[in-house]
């Protein structure tokens, strides 16, 4: 049987020591870290991750400071209220949730954001720092991603790693954060030829292609790790609806370990964000002090 890796008691504890900390930077500065939240027109998915993103930051005493903006939005108007954003000493930390509305381009908007307040890691700046691993703020899924491997990896030097997925959000970085610790990685996507044979031979696999259950049984070589990054509400022969993960969890008994979706990735990048946004209040208070 694999070992199901719980992203949830991880998240839950990461969560504990964010909140410690947070205690810890309103004793020495007064100020608790502030988070901001930018939620441009009501694409549903967003909506619940926005909420779900808010909620946390209540948890660990982190502020949160929400802006909702209609779709209809100028690209000015954004860029504004980011500008804003970047000169407020209560705001530590920036999220724009993406995706943006059509007419607005996205790596504009994300180019404005200071890096220093960058919470996604998506800013240029903080993607160089990570491609030359020297330092700056990680993407949140990738850093999840990484600490739920930590449980069960000591030591990557040499393992293969497949990821699917070739996303700035999720395939991208991780490949970066493997590469650090030494993995031989392999970056694969929709164009990638004989992908189950290229999966089979991974000792990692990092499963982040939004497509439901493709990563099959004969996919994963015995005793491979395998993270489920993919989720999707799929509507049953019944009618009835689930969520699935982008792995047939279901045929991975021959997994050394695997991720539950959900239950796995989610969890931990929300509280990689709490993590991110308490690291940029010591970044802003290390500075002020210099
Ligand atoms: N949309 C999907 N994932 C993410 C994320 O990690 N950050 C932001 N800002 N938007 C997202």
């Amino acid at each position: 049987m694999a070992q199901i890796i719980d992203g949830k008691a991880m998240a839950r504890a990461l969560t504990e020591r964010t909140a410690d900390e947070v205690r810890q930077i309103v004793a020495e500065t007064g100020t608790p870290p502030g988070l901001a939240v930018v939620l441009v027109g009501n694409d549903p998915a967003s909506e619940v991750y926005v909420g779900r993103k808010i909620a946390q930051c209540r948890k660990a005493g982190i502020v949160s400071f929400e802006h909702r903006m209609p779709a209809t939005t100028a690209e000015g108007e954004l860029h504004a209220l980011i500008d804003q954003l970047n000169a407020d000493p209560a705001v530590h930390g920036i999220l724009v949730q993406l995706p943006l509305p059509a007419g607005i381009d996205a790596a504009r908007v994300l180019d404005r954001i200071s890096p220093l307040k960058d919470v996604d890691g998506f800013h240029p700046v903080n993607v160089g720092r990570l491609s030359t691993g020297t330092g700056g703020l990680v993407p949140c899924t990738p850093l999840g991603i990484m600490m739920l491997l930590d449980s069960v990896i000591d030591d990557y030097r040499g393992l293969n790693a497949v990821v699917i997925g070739k996303s700035n959000i999720v395939g991208k970085p991780v490949s970066m954060l493997l590469l650090e610790r030494e993995a031989t990685v392999t970056v694969t996507h929709i164009e990638t030829r004989d992908l189950p044979d290229v999966a089979r031979k991974a000792d990692i696999i990092v499963a982040a292609a939004g497509a439901p259950q493709l990563v099959r049984g004969y996919w994963v070589k015995p005793g491979a790790v395998v993270i489920d990054v993919g989720i999707t509400r799929v509507t049953d022969h019944d009618g009835s609806s689930k969520i699935v993960g982008d792995c047939a969890t279901h045929e991975l008994e021959h997994a050394r370990a695997v991720t539950p979706v959900p239950g796995g990735v989610g969890p931990m990048t929300i509280a990689c964000l709490l993590a991110n946004t308490v690291r940029a209040a010591r970044i802003a208070s290390a500075s002020s002090n210099a």
